[in-house]
This record gives structure tokens, sequence and C-alpha cells, in this order.
């Protein structure tokens, strides 16, 4: 069996996740993990806070808690969100953990061992009005590459070039508002990534095949810049105090042990089951591995550059990434999500209005491949009633009440299969395979057209077989008919539980089934699996799988999440 680890982008501990990072990094790849388990592959999915940094201690701050017990609300209040949307992890962990430590502590001695740290004295910006050093994100300014005026002081979200605080034009506090600045020095540690730059590059050709366009141009224009050393210590309380004499007053900067996560969260969820897990088998000369990482488009440069490189740097042959799956920005209703704004529609409200797989399937259509993609609640409703409601929820409705009507509630016997059967199974498995190929190649927006298209034939199949006009002559034939359309339907709940997972059960559920009575799906043949289900198997027609949205909830939605602020 191959073992495939998938990961998505850590969030940070102290933001509320909104559909913009449910479809940037959380739900393609819970998908694609739900998909890849079906194939039968080894699956190990691996999500968790990202809890260090200047945001976390101001959040909590702003929350008058002390910063432990402020992350481990924010952690369960993080890990509800994401099992009430779905998401199938096999751990949900903490970069803040001990594990994360000991992982950071062996990276970094590698590192220095090797000579890849370097300690440099800096100029640094200390904050006057808020007595503190202003660390990355807490500084804003003019970004001096392209002018753009609200750049970070980590990285400018507008040309993704990373940035020292000091490169800022005009800087002042997002803490305080203050310009009141001045320029300290400070000792710190850098990691040399200009001497790591031969290593890296090396290793970059050999992933250029498998990398997405997003993700390798961006990694490419960073190359082309020419890298620079990274500081990778803070002088900050809220971290991992650094392991090297004469820095134990400071922590490891928040994007050195993040990324790391992924190895200490792996190492959390073995030290639960030691006998039967071991994280090298996934991150230490570990064979046989595809790491697959998810993420919105900001993160990619870490991801391609910077901490591959961190991991080259030790020396050790640790798991790097195979594919990269960078994920364009969501906006809503074209503009920005915002918490204090009250504008846009996050994660814990969106699961209160609609059940999950409603959104995992808009999500999922609409995610932002090639270019950003706009969220509006008409475009969701007009969605929600098209696809899930009018064409896959009338369909299983339509099929399992006009059996039951007409011969009874068992799976009808009777009849074989004539000519529109045999182009049904060609087409349906060509779509199959196209489904399939999409997936495999992580393309979301087409595989879920195709498996749209799926539940298509579905419709056209019933339209064109008129099982109501045949049933008059001919019992037998429009018998096989049903049952045709009866094992569509467990056909459809199987293709679609990577996207839909709650539904697909309630579709077995009529049938008798659930998912786990289902096989790989390697090798979907459905020629066979046509005929899967048997006559004399008893059906329940139960309720419909999906609830029209009216106009008057989508007026309502818009007014109670500012859509037209
Ligand atoms: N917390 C970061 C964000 O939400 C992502 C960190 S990814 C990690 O943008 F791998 F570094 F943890
Ligand atoms: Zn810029």
């Amino acid at each position: 069996m191959s073992k495939t680890l998938i990961t998505s982008a850590l969030p940070y501990i102290n933001g509320v996740p909104h559909l913009g990072h449910m479809v940037g990094c959380l739900l393609p790849s819970d998908v694609y993990a739900r998909y890849m388990r079906m194939m039968g592959n080894d699956v190990l999915y691996i999500v968790g806070t990202d809890e260090h940094g200047t945001t976390s201690e101001v959040g909590a701050l702003k929350a008058g808690m002390d910063i432990q017990s402020y992350c481990d609300m924010n952690h369960e209040r993080h890990y509800n969100t994401y099992k009430d949307f779905g998401l199938s992890f096999d751990y949900f962990g903490r970069t803040s953990s001990e594990q994360n430590k000991e992982m950071t502590y062996h990276i970094f001695e590698q590192l220095d061992k090797n000579g890849y740290i370097e300690e440099r004295t800096v100029k640094q910006i200390y904050s006057i009005d808020d007595q503190m050093f202003l660390a990355d994100r807490y500084i804003t300014g003019t970004c001096p590459h392209c002018g753009y005026e609200k750049a970070r002081g980590d990285q400018c979200e507008n040309c993704t070039q990373v940035l020292e605080p000091t490169d800022l034009i005009n800087a002042k506090s997002t803490i305080s508002g203050s310009s009141n600045l001045e320029v300290r020095e400070t000792k710190h540690l850098f990691l040399n990534l200009p001497k790591i730059e031969p290593l890296l590059r090396q290793w970059l050709i050999t992933k250029e095949p498998f990398w997405p366009e997003v993700a390798y141009s961006i990694a490419q224009k960073w190359l082309k810049e020419g890298l620079q050393a990274r500081c990778i210590t803070r002088d900050l309380k809220w971290g991992f105090p650094v392991n090297k004499p004469g820095f134990e007053d400071k922590v490891f900067y928040v994007w050195f042990d993040a990324p790391i996560g992924y190895i200490g969260i792996t190492k959390q969820w073995a030290d639960e089951n030691p006998k039967n897990r071991n994280w090298k088998d996934w991150w230490y000369d570990a064979t046989n591995v595809r790491h697959v990482e998810f993420m919105g488009k900001d993160n990619v440069p870490y991801h391609s550059i910077t901490f591959p490189a961190t991991l080259l740097g030790t020396g050790e042959n640790w798991t790097q990434v195979d594919y990269l799956k960078g994920v364009s920005y969501l906006t809503f209703e074209g503009g920005k999500f915002s918490k204090s704004e009250n504008r846009g529609i996050f994660a814990e409200d969106a699961i209160k209005e609609f059940p999950a797989d409603y959104w995992r399937y808009w999500l999922m259509s609409n995610i932002p491949e090639a270019s950003d993609t706009s969220f509006t609640f008409d475009l969701f409703a007009s969605i929600i009633n098209k696809d899930l409601n009018g064409v896959l929820g009338n369909f299983v409705s339509r099929v399992l009440k006009m059996t039951s009507s007409k011969i009874g509630n068992e799976v009808p016997s009777g009849g074989n299969l004539g000519a529109l059967e045999e182009k049904l199974i060609t087409t349906l498995q060509a779509r199959v395979n196209d489904y399939f190929k999409y997936m495999n190649e992580l393309e979301f927006r087409k595989a879920f057209a195709e498996l749209r298209q799926i539940w298509v034939e579905g419709n056209n199949y019933i339209s064109e077989a008129e099982p109501w006009v045949v049933i008059k002559e001919d019992v037998e034939k429009a018998s096989q008919i049903l049952r045709t359309c009866i094992n569509l339907i467990r056909i459809f709940a199987i293709l679609s539980a990577p996207v839909m997972p709650t539904t697909s059960e309630k579709m077995l559920q009529k049938l008798g089934l659930t998912l786990s009575d289902i096989p790989s799906i390697k090798d979907f043949n459905i020629a066979q699996e046509i005929t899967a289900i048997k006559a004399g198997t008893p059906f329940e027609v139960g309720d419909m799988l999906f609830e029209r949205i009216p106009e008057e909830r989508i007026a309502e939605l818009k007014e109670k999440y500012g859509a037209s602020k």
C-alpha cells in the first residue's frame, strides 16, 4: 500500500476561520484525504493550530486571558469548528506541544552544527508607546517593492515579497497606531538561506513536474530575486526558548517552528499509540511516502523555499513536499471578510445556517484555483438549488418514491439490461475515469463539474427509459429500470463521499448500507457496480436530501452577514 501524507497549513490560533480559510487549505485537504483513503492508500492526514508569535500574545491581551488558557480555549474552538465541517484528520495537534519543541530543538541543532546558523546584531523596531519590540505583522507601512500601503513587516501581501520590518516606508505600530518607533540594536540568529541555496536549487529541479502553476511560479520568482538570510529568533515571551547559550531569553520565530509542527503533530499522534505508530515511518528516512501540502497562496513561499531549505540544511533525510496545492483567495461578495466589521460568513456561523455538505460542495466546486473567486449568497443558493436539490436530490427521491408507490419497498426483480443500459455504462465509466483523473491531479473544479455530470446522467437515463410509461405494458422491464436507478443512487453516494460525506451516508442508509460497506474504489467498474444491489433488498424513501433555499432566505442572509457593506 502506498503511503500518502497530507497536511493542511496550520491555522493561526487567534484567527476566526471564515469560508476563505476553509476552502484555502482545510477543506481541499480533507476531500483529498477521503478520496485517497477510498482509493485504498495508507493515509495520514495532519492538521493543528499554529500557536506562537505576537498575534497570540496580542489576542490573549485583548481577551484578558493568560496566553496558555487563551490558546487552550481557542484550540478547542478550532477543533470543534473543523469537526462540524466534517474534517477527517487523523490528528489535530498544536505547534506549542512538547513534541514540537523537541523537533524544533533537534532541527535547530542540526542546522547550527552544519554551519547554517549565524549570529547577527540587528536593528529592530521598538515601539516606545507599546513598550515592546514590534514583530513582523505588528508593523505596517508602504512596501518598498510595489508601493502597497498596507504591507506588513514580514511580507507584502500584494506582491508576496518577503520583508524585514525596517524595509517599510512610513512604519506604524498596528497595536497602538503609534509611529513613535525607534530602532534598537539586538542580537539574533539567522538561517543562512544563501548558503543552503545550491542544495535547494538541486532539490527544486526534481520537483518541477509535480508543482502546479501557482506554487512553482511563486517559488521561481523568489529564487530569481535571490535568497536572503532569515531571522529565526524574536524578543518575545511566548514561544520556544532558544536552545543556544546567550540566546535563552529569546524565542524561536513563529514561522520557524510552525511548519516543523507538521512533524511535531505527527509525533503527538504517534505518542498516543506508541505500539502501532511511528512518526519516523512518515517523516524520517521514510520510504514510499508521498507528501501533499495544501495552503493559501500567501503561504507558498515558506513551504516551497524556507521550510524545504530548513530541512535540507539538517543534512538528514526528512520527507519533503512532493506536491503543493496552492489556492488563491476567496472574497466575500467581492470584498474582504472582516470579523470586526461583521462582514462575511465565518465557519462557526455557516454551520448553523446550513449543513456542512452544502458548504463543502459549494466551496469545492468553486474553489479559487486559477484566480480569486467571490462567494455570493446568490451563487450559493443557485448551486444548492440546482445541483444538489435539483439534480441529485430530485433523482434520489423520484426513483425511490416511484418504486415504492408502483412496486413496493424492496428493490424490484426481473428484466435484463439492454442497449440503453449499455450506453449508460459506457458514458458513466468515461465520466468516472475523468473524475478520478481530475481528483488525482487535484483539479477540484474540474473534478466536481464532472461529478455533477455523473448525477446528470442519472436524470438523462430515467427520462429516456421512462419507467412510468413502460410499467403499463412491461412490468419486468420497468422493474429493471428502477433497479438500475437504485444502483445509480448507490454509485452516486460512493462517488460523492469525498465531498459530501454526510449526504453519502444518508443515501446509502436508505438502501440499508453504510460507507464502511464500500470496498476500495480503485478500479471502479460501472458494469459491475450497476448491479451491486440485488432484487429483494429493502429500501426506505425517507426524507429529501436537501432543502431548497427560497428568495426570502437569501435576502435575510445577505442582511445578516453584511453582504451589501
Ligand atoms: N498560520 C499560518 C497561516 O494561517 C500558516 C502556517 S502553515 C505552517 O497563514 F505550516 F507553517 F504551520
Ligand atoms: Zn509589495
